[in-house]
């Protein structure tokens, strides 16, 4: 079974790069795949990217522009559907129109092409974050909504550390399935462990970055700059301790760990992000440098052939914003079991959500 999938904010197609890794084959032959139908995104650069890699042979198929303004009932027909929603503020909603208006919440055109659409699965992701915004309120208004469409939903806080991911990175994923079908997916069991975790360095290095891979420009720091990360050790950042007065950084509130944190070999790499000033652009265990967008999209799993389109900044944030390829693909391998009827290792959703009792979202972890 091929399932034809669509995708709002698709940026630079981490999440549908995931999708069309994976396969499944059933016991009696069938492939279970899934195949990119059209996609939208209003950033140009990440249109451009998405093209570049996952649609090369049809580029009418990326449609650029702001999600409020495109035709959703027009869209091809679809069998999925993926929506990685920017997380803007909710707390107005009930000022504005609410969800039908224009400029209602993003979250809400994900609901439209489920309600014109009816595809048979999809995939929301959104930041940790969600769970606690508005006092938990807009993570239950959402649910609540997408449950609304027809679907049962399976949310969880994917840690993708524990999925081989040599990164900590923790995204709310949230997969319906459409009621009338009858099948439930499970959250698929993870398979590393501190014992196991994929460290920054086997990201690195285990396989050397070719010289002519894309996107491995380096940055030109400041002299002063790389004075204190020479000494800043591994998995320190620009609060330790043992920096020089000179070196020190004059900043008074709050100190954000991440300002010059440097890797630690040995460790899956903290949270790849895309946007910042100096400091927060991701530093090397070994060399006294920020990472280049090359190893930063290893870090977040892409393959090297996976060329990135835009400036170097543009990339950064591209790079940053992405779900990591293979923790995509597990989750929609997961589901392609679901609908072959492939028992796999699972383990307890973080959240049950049944909107038809009194307090819907039950948290289980
Ligand atoms: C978190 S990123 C999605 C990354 C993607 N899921 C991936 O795995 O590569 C969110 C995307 O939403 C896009 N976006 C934000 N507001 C939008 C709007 N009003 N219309 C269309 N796209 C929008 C941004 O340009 C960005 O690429």
């Amino acid at each position: 079974m091929i399932f034809n999938k669509g995708e709002l904010f698709c940026g630079p197609g981490g999440l549908s790069l995931g999708a069309k890794m994976a396969e499944i084959i059933s016991p009696d032959g069938e492939i279970f795949k899934v195949q990119h139908r059209w996609a939208n995104d209003y950033d140009s650069e990440a249109c451009r990217t998405f093209r570049h890699n996952i649609c090369p042979d049809d580029p009418d198929s990326v449609i650029e522009g702001d999600v409020r303004e495109i035709d959703i009932d027009s869209l091809p027909s679809i069998d999925a559907f993926s929506f990685g929603f920017p997380c803007n503020d909710y707390s107005n909603v009930g000022e504005k129109k609410g969800i039908n208006g224009d400029f209602g919440p993003l979250y809400t055109y994900g609901v439209k092409v489920l309600n014109a659409h009816k595809p048979l699965w999809f995939i929301a992701e959104n930041v940790g974050g969600l769970e606690s915004a508005n006092e938990g309120e807009t993570f239950i208004k959402i649910l609540s909504d997408l449950e609304k469409t027809g679907y049962n939903l399976t949310p969880h806080l994917y840690k993708f550390h524990e999925y081989g991911v040599p990164q900590a990175r923790q995204r709310i994923i949230i997969v319906g399935i459409r009621k009338d079908l009858g099948l439930e997916y499970k959250v698929p069991a993870p398979t590393h462990g501190p014992e196991n975790y994929v460290t920054s360095r086997q990201a690195l290095e285990d396989v050397p970055i070719p010289l002519d891979a894309p996107n491995q420009e380096y940055t030109k720091h400041q002299a002063k700059v790389i004075e204190m990360l020479t000494h800043i050790p591994p998995g320190e950042n620009a609060w330790y301790q043992g920096l020089p007065e000179h070196l020190r950084l004059n900043v008074k509130g709050t100190k954000i760990s991440q300002i010059y944190k440097r890797l630690h070999p040995d460790r899956p790499a903290y949270t790849v992000t895309g946007s910042g000033g100096g400091g927060t652009h991701m530093y090397h265990y070994d060399s006294p440098r920020a990472l280049t967008n090359r190893e930063r999209a290893r870090i977040q799993t892409f393959p090297d052939t996976y060329e990135f389109l835009g400036g170097k900044e543009a990339v950064r944030k591209q790079i940053g914003m992405a779900v990591p390829p293979l923790g995509a693909k597990i989750i929609v391998e997961a589901i392609l079991k679901t609908f072959a009827g492939i028992p796999y290792n699972f383990v307890d959703a973080h959240w049950t959500f049944d909107d038809s009792i009194a307090n819907p979202l039950l948290k289980l972890k």
